[in-house]
């Protein structure tokens, strides 16, 4: 089922694709250039050769708002498959920098018409992104217009340029279009279910990123908790807490792997930690785990809480990686001395979107500062950039079909958000497994990384699921080879289902767990 069936393509330039009009926006400038044979690398992808596709790019403002932003489409001039494929961004980006780029290479090998966005924003490439050069339109002044392109608009426009180019291109529409994205490539999936939901007919929503107004704050609470202690612990102690938990609750679920399959039922208490021995490279000598370390650990691990002690956000689980970069309890060390590393993505949240001041002295922050700044992002954000409404039978009346997965070792978002998200989408509609399907995976970090296994066939599963109408009851993550080049296969149960070990058999294979 390949194209060009008959017809010849027109040709690769700007007036095939000329007089394009898209609502509420306004086009500055369109150009059309046909790569042939091209090699295309992108870091985390092999090397693309043989490429032939038409790389349509548009500039365009929403007039009235002084905003600019791009889409590049890329559209196979020799295998087309008639589909469309909507490549997501990471971290605050959007899309179009490199990883998405490695992405639509990867779409137009398999012949997918692909799509990616800048939102308007600026510095698209940075990995580590953050939001400084486009937040603040002065201090006190959110570019909220900048945000909602972000949240949403943007997702709309560059899919209905993308479906108007295909068209153009191959004289129809796509007959399928999909989304395909993890972490802010998750929300932005999310977003288009519930506010675009006849966009896409299949949407891959990986580690979402969603309720961004409050994850961005929850997640920031250790730091607070380490400024109020006026203490803080080295990663050793915070590595070692963890090493203890994962110790007492890995064998569990029958098999010693470093992977807490159930976190649920882990019920490690890190207090009886505090004064037993501990190496630390940052420090000279033994080093005993300090009080400190452990409160640390147990505000990851419970998550936030306010002045009356009620929770606010959920804590990442027992096996999660909390120290190193952007780690929840990390903290900079040198010769000998730690001192507060906030994460990067919280800290400017908290900076640029709720205090609106980038000089503010998060630091010396109270309970009930960090309380207001708790509200203020629920209120003043949610409906602009939350992405948890739960309400998806829209998406569900247009045909769509989704699925999430997320590692139980998220290292940033909660799994158990997701879980909360899932829950409350299933109290709107009990049928929600005949088009929304969601997958943990035990012992996977962050969309990617950890000792839990990754599912690359997620798409093609969305995809067979879209087009032939078989929803998948098990997607197969696998792991990361360990130094000794072991994988692990294993099965990533159809919630609420748990993956458990059979009790025999190969621990690397997926055919020695079983759903339950
Ligand atoms: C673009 O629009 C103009 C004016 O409406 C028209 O004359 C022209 O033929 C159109 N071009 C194409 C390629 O459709
Ligand atoms: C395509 O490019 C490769 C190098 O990347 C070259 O070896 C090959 O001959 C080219 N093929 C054609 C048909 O030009
Ligand atoms: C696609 O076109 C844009 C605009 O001309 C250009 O910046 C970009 O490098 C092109 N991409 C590729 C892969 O050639
Ligand atoms: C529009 O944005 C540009 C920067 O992108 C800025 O220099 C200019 O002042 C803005 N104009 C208005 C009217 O806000
Ligand atoms: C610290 O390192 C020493 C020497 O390698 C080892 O004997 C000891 O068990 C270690 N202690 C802890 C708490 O890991
Ligand atoms: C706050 O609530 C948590 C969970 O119920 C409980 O474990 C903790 O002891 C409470 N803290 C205080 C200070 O009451
Ligand atoms: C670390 O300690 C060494 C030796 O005491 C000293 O020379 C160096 O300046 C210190 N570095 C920092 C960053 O404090
Ligand atoms: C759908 O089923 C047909 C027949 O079994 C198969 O050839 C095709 O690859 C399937 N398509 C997808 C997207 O799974
Ligand atoms: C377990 O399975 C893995 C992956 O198939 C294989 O490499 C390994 O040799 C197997 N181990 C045993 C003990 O059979």
């Amino acid at each position: 089922m390949s194209f060009p069936l008959t017809s010849p393509l027109l040709p690769c330039v700007s007036s095939t694709f000329s007089n394009i009009t898209l609502f509420g926006a306004s086009i500055i400038k369109l150009e059309a250039t046909q790569l042939t044979n091209a090699s295309l690398a992108y870091p985390y992808y092999p090397i693309f050769s043989g490429l032939n596709f038409c790389n349509v790019s548009v500039s365009y403002t929403h007039p009235g708002q002084n905003d600019t932003l791009h889409v590049q489409v890329w559209l196979p001039s020799t295998t087309y498959t008639e589909r469309m494929q909507g490549i997501g961004g990471g971290s605050y980006a959007a899309g179009l920098n490199d990883v998405a780029f490695g992405g639509m290479a990867l779409a137009v090998s398999e012949g997918y018409a692909a799509v990616t966005l800048d939102a308007g924003l600026p510095s698209q490439e940075t990995v580590d992104l953050q939001p400084q050069d486009w937040a603040l339109l002065s201090p006190g002044n959110v570019d909220l217009y900048a945000l909602q392109n972000l949240g949403s608009v943007s997702l709309s426009d560059a899919t209905l340029l993308a479906k108007d180019f295909v068209k153009r291109y191959y004289g129809q529409p796509p007959k399928f279009s999909y989304w395909n994205g993890c972490s802010q490539g998750g929300r932005q999936g999310l977003m288009l279910a519930q506010q675009y939901p006849d966009l896409y007919d299949g949407i891959l929503a990986g580690s979402p990123a969603i309720s961004w107004n409050k994850w961005a704050v929850g997640d920031y609470y250790p730091t607070f908790i380490m400024d109020q202690l006026k203490q803080y612990p080295y990663p050793c102690e915070v590595e070692a807490i963890r090493t203890a938990a994962i110790n007492a609750c890995d064998g569990l679920d029958g098999v010693i792997d470093g992977i807490i399959t159930d976190p649920e039922a882990c019920h490690f208490n890190p207090s009886t930690l505090v004064g037993g021995p501990v190496n630390c490279s940052d420090v000279a000598g033994p080093h005993k785990i300090s009080d400190a370390a452990v409160k640390v650990v147990q505000a990851v691990w419970g998550g936030a809480r306010d002045a009356r002690n009620e929770s606010l956000w959920y804590g990442l689980n027992k096996d999660a990686v909390i120290t190193g970069s952007s780690g929840l309890a990390e903290t900079a060390c040198t010769n000998g001395t730690c001192s507060r590393s906030p994460p990067p993505l919280c800290n400017t949240w908290l900076q640029y979107f709720l205090a609106k001041d980038p000089s503010v002295d998060l630091s010396r922050m109270t309970q009930t500062y960090y309380d207001d700044l708790f509200r203020i992002s629920v209120q003043q954000y949610t409906s602009i950039y939350g992405t948890d409404d739960p309400d998806l039978r829209s998406f569900r009346d247009s045909g769509g079909k989704m699925i999430t997965y997320h590692g139980l070792a998220d290292v940033l978002i909660p799994p158990a958000n997701t879980q909360h998200y899932y829950d409350a989408a299933t109290a709107v509609d009990q049928s929600i497994q005949d088009y929304y399907r969601l997958f943990f995976s035990p012992g996977l970090g962050h969309c990617f990384g950890g000792l839990g296994g990754r599912p690359a066939g997620a798409f093609d599963a969305l995809q067979t699921w879209v087009e032939n109408g078989t929803a998948p009851d098990i997607l197969i993550g696998t792991s990361i080879a360990d130094s000794q080049g072991k994988v692990l296969a294993r099965p990533l149960c159809l919630y609420p289902q748990k993956q458990v070990y059979k009790g025999s058999g190969n621990t690397s294979v997926a055919e020695s767990f079983a759903c339950e």
